[in-house]
């Protein structure tokens, strides 16, 4: 009888161990999802840029920093994440942070200024929501390119930029530099305790 108390009272243990272990290991198994998941949706958007670019109609290459990269972006929101693009400088409004996404940007500037121009900068967090439940937060910089000068740096051509300020009167995001931060990619998803 004793024993089987004994037996009992260890498998508890064990069960218990395990279930934190579980529990701790999917952790960092969700970053490395996160990361592979952002990693490829930045690679197609920066490639579908770019072949917008090369058709050399900018006025038709504006829709795919637009349409074609939210297009990418609700794709992967199949996946249980929710992937947004913010900014502190945004062109479409709605792209506006929240408190706290402003606090991981302005994080990131200031991690530029004291670092160097090319350090990849990522945030990676687990929030409560405001129904109380785990959210899972990865956020990464997003820096500026040779080819985002077109549309974001401070010679813009003259044609582009017209079209730009009729579609997007209260634009923001040009005067970028070379490297600059243009905000970031940020990816939620729920998570169990
Ligand atoms: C052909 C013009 C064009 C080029 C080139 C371009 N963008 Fe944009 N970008 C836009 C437009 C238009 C928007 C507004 C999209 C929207 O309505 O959501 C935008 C929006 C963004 C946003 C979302 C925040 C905001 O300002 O609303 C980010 C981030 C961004 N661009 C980064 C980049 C980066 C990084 C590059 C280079 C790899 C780049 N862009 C190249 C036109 C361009």
């Amino acid at each position: 009888m004793k024993y089987i108390q004994i037996f009992i009272v260890i498998s508890l243990l064990i069960t218990n161990i395990s279930n934190s272990e579980t529990t701790e290991t999917n952790k960092p198994l969700i970053f490395n999802e996160a990361k592979i998941l952002l990693k490829e949706t930045a690679k197609q958007y920066k490639n579908t840029l770019i072949e917008g670019l090369q058709h050399n109609d900018l006025k038709k290459a504006l829709k795919y920093c637009n349409k074609e990269v939210e297009k990418l972006i609700s794709k992967d929101n199949e996946k249980d994440y929710t992937i947004k693009r913010v900014s502190l400088r945004p062109r479409n409004k709605n792209n506006y942070p929240t408190l706290y996404e402003k606090e991981i940007l302005e994080k990131f500037n200031k991690l530029s200024l004291e670092d160097n121009k090319y350090l990849a900068l990522e945030h990676t967090e687990i929030i409560k929501d405001e129904n109380n439940n785990n959210k899972f937060v990865y956020a990464k910089a997003i820096r500026i390119k040779e080819v985002c000068l077109n549309c974001h740096g401070s010679n813009i051509n003259n044609d582009l930029k017209k079209e730009i300020q009729k579609l997007y009167p209260d634009d923001r995001a040009i005067n970028y530099k070379l490297n600059d931060i243009r905000g970031a990619f940020v990816m939620y998803r729920n998570i169990k305790d």
